[in-house]
């Protein structure tokens, strides 16, 4: 919290589902559209095994399609699939000329080389952005789709109005869903990146020097009030499922609303970042749920309708 001596503020949450209607709401014309020229836009989603996460993921991905008129297959093959078999259903949707985008959820079982998967994709029809292809693209600064959820932040940093060039971002974690192209879209909207990881030295003193701190590394808590520093924009990409009561009450435990839903569930969805520490230092924030989670699913929607306008001409 910055107190003045008028009065204390604390930061402002950033509102994810409100920026993905706005999204959405500015899909529908291009989705009516493609469907007037007999062209609905649809993806193929595969969801391999019974990782419930994963099933809540993809079944919000498809509400959404159905929301915005936005065809969707869903194919869910058991977690024993072998990776030919797992090729043979990518390799059947890229000949389909009918389908604009193959959504491959991960994690894939251990036995799926998951390097083969997303090579075998039509770089095309990558509604992710994961293809090396598109890696290049983005790396190139070219169009082409982009990994949706660090999309995702930018839309959201640019419609709140958060100035981004000449700004210090730090990011945690490295990921290829997240870190990485997130470092690659900030550098694009021109701020100075460091890109942190399990082997940082001294992580809370690199967070501290970050105008724009970006958390994606799936810990629940590992950033606390002694990483962040008075007015950063807080950006937490974390949803951990957790069900470990002291790690809980440390996290939620100021919030008797939260504390309730554990002690009922037996867990809890937090982010990667201390919520309190988050909402008190920060000058802006994505709270977990409700900030970053709804954009991934809006940008993937938004690189669907863009993969089916390029399809069509
Ligand atoms: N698993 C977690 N996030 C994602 C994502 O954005 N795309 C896919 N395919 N799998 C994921």
């Amino acid at each position: 919290m910055l107190c003045y001596p008028h009065g204390c503020m604390s930061g402002v949450a950033l509102d994810g589902k409100r920026i993905k209607e706005e999204i959405e709401q500015e899909l529908r014309p291009r989705i009516a559209a493609l469907r007037e020229r007999k062209r609905a836009p649809s993806i193929a989603v595969v969801l391999v095994g019974d990782d419930p996460a994963s099933q809540i993921y993809v079944r919000s991905k498809i509400k959404t399609c159905a929301e915005l008129g936005i065809t969707s297959i869903d194919v869910t093959p058991d977690s024993k699939i072998s990776t030919e078999e797992l090729l043979d259903i990518v390799d059947s949707f890229n000949r389909d000329s009918a389908i604009d985008g193959i959504l491959v959820q991960s994690p894939l079982p251990n036995q799926i080389d998951e390097r083969t998967i997303l090579l075998a994709i039509a770089p095309d029809k990558d509604v992710d952005g994961f293809h090396p292809f598109n890696v290049g693209n983005l790396v190139a600064n070219r169009p082409a789709p982009r990994a949706c959820t660090p999309a995702g932040i930018i839309e959201m940093l640019k419609r709140y109005r958060i100035s981004i060039a000449g700004k210090h971002a730090v990011i945690v974690g490295r990921s290829n869903i997240v870190g990485k192209p997130m470092a690659l879209m900030l550098l694009h909207e021109n701020a100075t990146v460091t890109i942190c990881h399990s082997r940082t030295r001294d992580l809370a003193a690199e967070c501290r020097r970050a105008d724009i701190l970006v958390a994606a590394t799936g810990k629940a808590g590992l950033i606390t009030a002694n990483h962040i520093q008075p007015g950063t924009v807080v950006v937490d990409v974390g949803m951990n499922r957790i069900t470990n009561e002291t790690l809980a009450m440390r996290l939620v435990g100021y919030d008797e609303k939260r504390v309730a839903a554990f002690r009922k569930n037996r867990q809890i969805l937090v982010g990667d970042v201390d919520p309190q520490a988050m909402q008190q230092i920060s000058s802006y924030y994505t709270p977990v749920p409700g900030g970053v989670g709804p954009l991934t699913i809006a940008m993937l929607m938004s690189n669907t309708v863009l993969l089916a306008e390029q399809h069509l001409q």
